[in-house]
């Protein structure tokens, strides 16, 4: 979005959900899990809902939501 990454899911009803796509454990890149509907992290595997809540640490905090209205 805007030359930055986001990390998109669309629920059931048609919502997007989206999030910075950016582990708040050290940073690397989570992927897209698509049979548990998570975002992973290859680095330590710190999971986070496609909310992006922190489902499995390392990681404490949860991703950074990213919203529509960031772009500038
Ligand atoms: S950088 Fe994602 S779990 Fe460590």
């Amino acid at each position: 979005m805007d030359g930055n990454k986001v990390g998109a899911y669309k629920d059931e009803s048609g919502r997007y959900h989206l999030v910075h796509p950016t582990c708040t454990h050290m940073g690397c890149d989570v992927e897209w899990n698509d049979a548990e509907r998570t975002w992973d992290c290859p680095c330590h595997a710190s999971r986070f809902s496609y909310k992006g809540d922190v489902l499995e640490g390392p990681a404490v905090k949860p991703l950074k939501p990213a919203k529509d209205s960031d772009r500038k």
